[in-house]
This record gives structure tokens, C-alpha cells and sequence, in this order.
């Protein structure tokens, strides 16, 4: 059975039994500035869950491309990985307990025909809040599981929510007690290593997670409590790549169809084969120049900041890597050579069917600036007298130089690095990078969800008055909100006049001043097309669509240049929300820069004017 039998069955299976299958969202997300990307296929649906009518219903099927930055120092073992397929479906305040446990069983025991007696499961223990779920230990039993293969786990283990146990949530943020189905590879011995006996979670590889059933029925109070949120709802997320796992029985998931093809271009690339020490360094190339080649897919260009460091950090860290493995990093003036990644991009875009040199150009270019800052790191290096384990850090930071190139490189002049000083310094460094990309601006903005959703409406007001401004091939390509601005990228060929932006300006503030109603309606997608609703990424939508028109019975001042013919709006986009109910409520706004991103895209960037 390939991964692609897998995705589509799981989709079909749950099809039938009344999901609506709903397009996968971006791995950067639009306009939600908590978080650097999709890590999860009910992030996108957080409203929904928290009762806003979703237009395909109560029951929904997916699978969300999904990248958790957090996870970059797991990879190297047989199962973590950044990027991830996630199949996921969800009841909206719909069908519990009862009947999701007894589907996912089934689909895995007889659509994925996993033997029975490899599935163990996990129950929430229950603590002094949330009581234990007798409910699933039941159900388990009456689908026939023993109950030397049911576990039970505590907060760490048997509670999902984006920031993880109901301690590290914040106020507002949902999440509830899980169960999850494990897959036992026969074949691996335990590891005394990991503890005297090994049991679903334990970390020596005998089982793997391969599915992830979450009740979300709670949210997190601004006095640490947790509430019952009104509607219970189902959230379930399984890993592609880790289900290929198990239903090939290979218990390294870079042995996979998903990955395998990669791992070989690898050794190939560098002349050593996938075994003993270096399969570690292989997986993390794999995952990460994967990883990568979807980010780029995806619009994300290599930088210094967000998203585009994330992206930076892989590819640098890949190089690192692959020089490594061949022993060529620490000569200097051994340039990295991209055509070796060539073959191996070549394998990950053949995996997923897609054509594009788009990738090898942006990873191309990213290692030829780095070969110029390694060259200049080594030099560095040279220079310093004495080298303290902080020191080794701040090369690791800035030029990526792993630790055992540092120490090597100074066992060669007489030194010793303090290694226990490097690993203090890299673990503070990886709690921050774990808080700052599980929640990016999470933690202390209360009022976050009401300046976003402000911005948010301001967004469509800019989308619209550009177009009035410079005319109707202007289309919006992204966007990113924080609690400070909003930016937005758009298509446009050249530099926008001084004039130009005074106009746009004044029309926002305009819109805003003459406090037009905020509509939101949820139709088929022909008919949104045919009122000219416009929109970021229209092969992607589903059948049903949520639109957002501000301005209803808008009179369309006649000196526009965009004629459009709307039902009376001043602004009709694809859009999920959320929003403001009236424009004046957003207050006026500032253009504060305009610049180019790249061939073709604007970016400008608004403030609040006081
Ligand atoms: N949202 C759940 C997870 O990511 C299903 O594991």
C-alpha cells in the first residue's frame, strides 16, 4: 500500500461517514500572528471549534502539510521529523467519543489491515481538574483491546493543545484530554537505556504514535482554570509518514517510500551508506531539505527573520551536515557545492509528483552566501586565542559551526572547549526558540485577538484600495498581522508614487471614518465568484465558501477607477474571519513603508495612526 493509497483512503473513510473534505491551508499561516507556521490541522480551525459555523458543516476531513519548527533538535532518531502530512478529522460540536474511537480502530485494523495485537493505546489518567476518561478505557475494551495494551498517561502525555500541557497554555487557548494508538515494530529490542521496561512512550523506538484522537472540550480562563468550552469537539491528527511506518512494518520512517529515495541520493551524494553513525546526519538532511523545498513551495524566501530564518536554519544546518559527512568542512576554501543537493531535491520533488526548479534556485543561491560566511567563520575562528564553551555556541549561532567542529578545530591548536558550558548555553537557547515558535506573541498580549481582528478588517480596506488606486491586476499574496502593523504583499509591477500612497491612505481612512458594516455570509463558491468576491488562492477553495463584504449597499464613488460591479460592497473577499462589525471601530491607520519583495510583489506596511 503507498502513502498516497493511505492518504486517500483515510479521506474516502471518512467521507463516507459524512466529513467534508476541506482544502489543506498553507504552511505559513494568513493573518494569525501567534504562531510562525502550521503546525497542526485544526490550527486553521480554531474558530470553528470554538463554535463559529464552519460553511462545510460540523464533520471535516483533511490533510494539512505541517511543519513544527520546535521539533528541529528531535530529528536524527527513526521517527521525528519537522515537516509532516497530517491526516486529520474533526467534529465540531457533532459526534464524541463514541464514535471516533470505533472509526479510527476500524480504519486502522481493516483499512490499513494493522494487526491488532502490534495497536496499543493511551488514556488521560485524569488529575484534580479533569476527571480520568473511563469513557475511552471503555470503548477500547468493547472494540476488544486488552487492557495490558491500554496505558495511562498524565498531562505530558495524554493532553493535546497547541502549547502543550494546561500549564503552558494561555488564557483563551483550547485543548482537552487525548487518546492515541500506538504501533509496536516486534522487531526492535528494547533499550534498557530508556528505562527498566518499555511501554508505549518510551523513547527507544519499539512503538511509535501513529495516531492522535483529542477531545477538545476545554479552555484555558485568564485565572489558570480550565472551562468547559460549549460545544465537545473531535480532533484527530496521524502522520502520514508515520503510518507508511507501520503499515510496511519498517520501523525507521527514513527507510520509507516517503523518505528512502532521499536518503539514497544522499549517500550517493557524499559516497557512504546509510548505516551505524551517519544515519543520524542523513535523517537530518532529509527532513530538513525537505522541510525546505515546502517552505519554498510555499512562497518562503531565506532571510534573517521569522519565518525565513526557520528556512535559512535548515538549509545551513543541511549544508553543515552533508560537508561534514564527507569530511570536507573543515578545510577551508572547500566550497560547498550545491550541485550535490541537486539529485537530492530532485528525489523529494519526484516523491510528491511536482516539477519545479524553483527550489534547487533558492537553495543554490542560500548556500553560496552561506559558503561565503563559513569562510568567514573560519577565519574568525583562527583569530581567537582561547575559545570558552559560550564562544562555541556563538559559532554555532552565527555561522552554524556544530560543536564537534569547533572542538576539533582546536584540539588541532592545543585547546580544549568546555563542553558542559556549550550544552548549558545551547538548552537556555532552546527553551527560548521552542517558546518563541510554539507561540510566537502569545504570552501577554490579552488584547491581541481584538488589534489582529482590527488589522485583520484593515487588510481587506487596503486590498481594495489599491486596487481603486492602481487598478484591478493589484491581488493580494500574503499577508501577516502582529499587534503592531500589518504587512501586505500584493502584485504590482513597479514602485507605488508618494501620491499614490497618500491616496490609498486616505481612502482606508475614509472607509473607516464613514463606519461601513462588516457582513459575513457563507455561499456556493460559483456564486461567490460571480459577485466578483475576490480572493488569495482560488483553486484551493472548497465548494462552499466564507466570505466577508464590508459596506453593504456601498454607493461606488464615480470617480473610481475600478469599475467592478459588486452587490453594493465596497470590499467582497474569500475569507475566514475574524473580523470587526463596524470599520470605525478600527480606527485610523498610517502606510509607513512601501517596498519590494521580489519581481512583481509590493509589500506596505500600515500602523495605527495614533
Ligand atoms: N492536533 C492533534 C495533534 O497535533 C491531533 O496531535
Amino acid at each position: 500500500m503507498s502513502s498516497k493509497d493511505i492518504r486517500e483512503k483515510y479521506i474516502k473513510f471518512f467521507v463516507s461517514r459524512g466529513h467534508k473534505q476541506i482544502p489543506a491551508a498553507k504552511l505559513v499561516p494568513e493573518n494569525d500572528p501567534t504562531t510562525l507556521f502550521t503546525s497542526s490541522g485544526m490550527q486553521p480551525l480554531v474558530p470553528y471549534l470554538l463554535g463559529q459555523k464552519h460553511p462545510e458543516g460540523k464533520r471535516l476531513v483533511d490533510c494539512q502539510p505541517s511543519f513544527r519548527a520546535e521539533d528541529i533538535e528531535e530529528v536524527g532518531d527513526n521517527r521525528h521529523t519537522t515537516f509532516f502530512e497530517m491526516l486529520g478529522n474533526w467534529s465540531l460540536g457533532d459526534y464524541f467519543k463514541v464514535e471516533q474511537l470505533p472509526w479510527i480502530w476500524e480504519f486502522f485494523t481493516k483499512e490499513l489491515s494493522l494487526d491488532k495485537d502490534k495497536l496499543y493505546v493511551s488514556v488521560f489518567e485524569g488529575n484534580n481538574e479533569v476527571p480520568k476518561d473511563e469513557e475511552s478505557l471503555e470503548i477500547w475494551r468493547s472494540l476488544g483491546v486488552d487492557d495490558d495494551h491500554i496505558f495511562f498517561y498524565g498531562v505530558d502525555k495524554n493532553w493535546w493543545s497547541c502549547s502543550g500541557s494546561p500549564n503552558n497554555m494561555p488564557a483563551g487557548e483550547i485543548g482537552g484530554p487525548d487518546s492515541e494508538v500506538f504501533y509496536e515494530f516486534t522487531q526492535i529490542e528494547h533499550d534498557k537505556i530508556y528505562g527498566d521496561k518499555c511501554h508505549p512512550n518510551c523513547e527507544c523506538g519499539r512503538f511509535l504514535e501513529i495516531g492522535n484522537s483529542v477531545f477538545i472540550e476545554y479552555q484555558k480562563q485568564q485565572d489558570g482554570s480550565l472551562k468547559e468550552l460549549p460545544q465537545k469537539n473531535v480532533d484527530f491528527g496521524g502522520g502520514l509518514e508515520r503510518l507508511t511506518a507501520a503499515v510496511s512494518n519498517t520501523h525507521d520512517i527514513f527507510q520509507t517510500v516517503l523518505y528512502k529515495p532521499i536518503t539514497d541520493a544522499i549517500a550517493q551524494a557524499i559516497g557512504l551508506k546509510y548505516e551505524g553513525d551517519n544515519t543520524s546526519s542523513m535523517r537530518i538532511i532529509a527532513d530538513h531539505l525537505k522541510a525546505a523545498t515546502f517552505l519554498i513551495l510555499d512562497g518562503v524566501p531565506p532571510s534573517n527573520k521569522l519565518q525565513g530564518y526557520v528556512l535559512r536554519r535548515l538549509i545551513r544546518r543541511s549544508t553543515i551536515k552533508m560537508r561534514q559527512l564527507s569530511g570536507k568542512l573543515i578545510r577551508r576554501k572547500a566550497l560547498l557545492i550545491s550541485d550535490e543537493f541537486t539529485p537530492i531535491i530532485q528525489a523529494i520533488l519526484t516523491i510528491y509528483g511536482k516539477q519545479t526548479n524553483i527550489v534547487e534556485k533558492v537553495i543554490g543561491e542560500e548556500i553560496g552566501r552561506f559558503a561565503k560566511t563559513l569562510d568567514h567563520g573560519l577565519k574568525e575562528i583562527e583569530k581567537i586565542e582561547n575559545i570558552d564553551g559560550k564562544k562555541a555556541f556563538d559559532l554555532y549561532q552565527t555561522f552554524g559551526f556544530p560543536y564537534e567542529i569547533t572542538e576539533e578545530l582546536f584540539r588541532q591548536k592545543g585547546q580544549k572547549v568546555n563542553k558542559e558550558q556549550f550544552k548549558a548555553e545551547f538548552e537556555k537557547h532552546k527553551t527560548l526558540s521552542r517558546t518563541a515558535s510554539a507561540g510566537m506573541f502569545k504570552g501577554g498580549l490579552a488584547d491581541h485577538g481584538e488589534i489582529v481582528t482590527k488589522f485583520h478588517t484593515a487588510t481587506h480596506l487596503l486590498h481594495q484600495a489599491l486596487r481603486d488606486v492602481l487598478g484591478p491586476q493589484v491581488f493580494q499574496k500574503g499577508s501577516n498581522i502582529t499587534s503592531e502593523r500589518l504587512r501586505f504583499d500584493f502584485s504590482f509591477e513597479r514602485k507605488i508614487t508618494e501620491e499614490e500612497i497618500k491616496q490609498v491612505e486616505d481612502i482606508m481612512n475614509k472607509r473607516i471614518t464613514e463606519g461601513l458594516k462588516v457582513d459575513h455570509m457563507t455561499l456556493d463558491l460559483q456564486k461567490a465568484k460571480e459577485m466578483n468576491a475576490i480572493g488569495l488562492f482560488h483553486e484551493k477553495y472548497a465548494s462552499k465558501v466564507s466570505i466577508y463584504g464590508v459596506g453593504p449597499n456601498f454607493q461606488l464613488d464615480p470617480q473610481a477607477k475600478d469599475k467592478r460591479e459588486r452587490d453594493g460592497y465596497y470590499s467582497l473577499e474569500f475569507c475566514g474571519g475574524p473580523h470587526v462589525d463596524n470599520t470605525s471601530i478600527i480606527g485610523k491607520v498610517k502606510i509607513i513603508k512601501e517596498e519590494a519583495v521580489s519581481s512583481g510583489i509590493r509589500r506596505i506596511r500600515v500602523k495605527r495612526a495614533s
